[in-house]
């Protein structure tokens, strides 16, 4: 039966970076789901009108947008999320490298993945990228827990050869053989995609990122996931660890890792020859800003990499991010803005948290807009969810100023409505 939501539905109409992003979407008042799919946007009486039989859920004045797409993330780190004290390689050995030598238990994988993914429909967030553990029953869980919500993921086997401790190790030809199984039991299986995903160079030898770069071209529509420049001292590590290579994404280019379906956390301190070669192939950085702070790995400059034409998407990176909201994760975009010399818009911050984290996942045909035919993938938010939120959005004369008090101080309780596949789940 067809679904009828009324609220202020916010689709965007253009690339907020592209012209004014105040002028860059429109307001309707209804949308009406079919089949699991958005099947049109209108006034609510001219909806009501075309859909009489439909069931009418009236969420008042709650915005409706597509639901929020993290572009990266470790679902194996939520339960070391806000871990103290460390930065990136002492973080890893302290906190990371333990917890993820749990998951070759798959009870104890899939109770993971079922309270990450909770949390992130609890978020409003229906799409994610995450990275699982050597442990190829750590995939198996995630794409299984996601399946049964409904939810489209990217995910991928976590491949380390080297530099992780003893038991979260695999080899050149398990981290091959394992992926490519996965790839043939996941890929393309209902909402599933899979993302090849050695670590980050220094936990891979130069024939591992061989063997990956190789099975990626034998699979090409897959997508490969890694880390790229996150802290000056990786940066200094992967130069001793990689004497050839010119730079860091050399240490992937040089090994068939480099690609329009690559996506390439953090990407902070980047050479001149870097953003070159990822804006001419048209990989996609994707920024973690509570990651990026939380961490101590510096300020990613999202105006100057949206002004080159980089393809960007937005992200938690929990659990090095201290946030599964991705209001939270627009919020700190919004600072690090800031600290960077510029103010990004409120309407640049949720088509980030959208359509652009959609787009680096080369999934905005199907997910990430309010496009007739995309999948009904929702969030609905009440923009005045606490009393400090309420009292200044009050004061708003348009829809922008009414919104940014809820990405600048708003978590799930302003989530009041989350649907994927057009049926709701929270
Ligand atoms: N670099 C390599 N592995 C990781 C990880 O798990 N988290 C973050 N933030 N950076 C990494
Ligand atoms: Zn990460």
């Amino acid at each position: 039966m067809a679904e009828l939501i009324c609220g202020q539905v916010l689709e965007f109409t253009a690339n907020p970076f592209d012209g004014p992003p105040q002028d860059a979407a429109r307001l309707h008042g209804a949308l009406v789901i079919e089949n699991g799919a958005i099947a049109a946007l209108g006034s609510k009486a001219d909806l009501r009108a075309a859909h009489p039989d439909a069931r009418v859920t009236d969420l008042g004045h709650a915005l409706i947008l597509p639901g929020f797409v993290d572009a990266h993330m470790h679902y194996p780190q939520t339960g070391i999320v806000a871990s103290w004290g460390k930065r990136l390689i002492d973080w890893l050995n302290t906190y990371t490298f333990p917890e993820e030598m749990r998951f070759g238990d798959p009870a104890y994988a899939r109770q993971q993945a079922e309270l990450t993914l909770d949390l992130a429909l609890a978020h409003g967030t229906t799409t994610l990228a995450s990275f699982c553990t050597i442990h190829p029953e750590s995939v198996d869980a995630f794409f299984e827990a996601a399946a049964a919500r409904g939810m489209a993921v990217v995910a991928g086997k976590t491949c380390m050869d080297r530099n992780a401790s003893a038991g979260l190790r695999d080899d050149v030809a398990s981290a091959v053989d394992h992926s490519a199984a996965l790839i043939a039991r996941w890929h393309g299986r209902g909402r599933a995609r899979y993302a090849i995903t050695p670590r980050f160079s220094p936990t891979s030898t130069p024939e591992q990122l061989d063997a990956l770069g190789a099975l990626w071209a034998a699979h090409p529509d897959c997508l490969m996931q890694t880390h790229l420049s996150e802290q000056p001292d990786e940066v200094a590590w992967v130069r001793e660890l990689f004497p050839d290579a010119r730079d860091y994404l050399d240490t992937y280019e040089a090994h068939g890792l480099l690609g329009a379906r690559g996506l390439y956390g953090h990407a902070i301190h980047l050479e001149p020859r870097e953003r070159d070669r990822l804006r001419e192939v048209g990989a996609a950085l994707v920024h973690c800003p509570t990651s990026n702070t939380f961490i101590g790995s510096g300020l990613f400059d999202m105006a100057a990499r949206m002004a080159e034409g980089q393809r960007v998407g937005l992200a938690t990176d929990t659990g090095g991010g201290s946030s599964f909201s991705m209001l939270r994760t627009m919020a700190a975009a919004y600072e690090i803005g800031q600290l960077s010399g510029t103010a990004l818009h409120p309407a640049q911050l949720l088509w980030l948290a959208t359509e652009g984290s959609a787009r680096a996942l080369h999934a905005a045909d199907q997910i990430g807009t309010l496009a007739v035919g995309s999948v009904a993938d929702l969030v609905a938010l009440d923009v005045s969810s606490t009393p400090a939120i309420a009292q200044r959005a009050a004061r708003a004369d348009d829809i922008w100023q009414a919104v940014f008090p809820t990405l600048m101080m708003g978590d799930d309780r302003a989530v009041v409505g989350v649907w994927t596949e057009g049926t709701r789940r929270i």
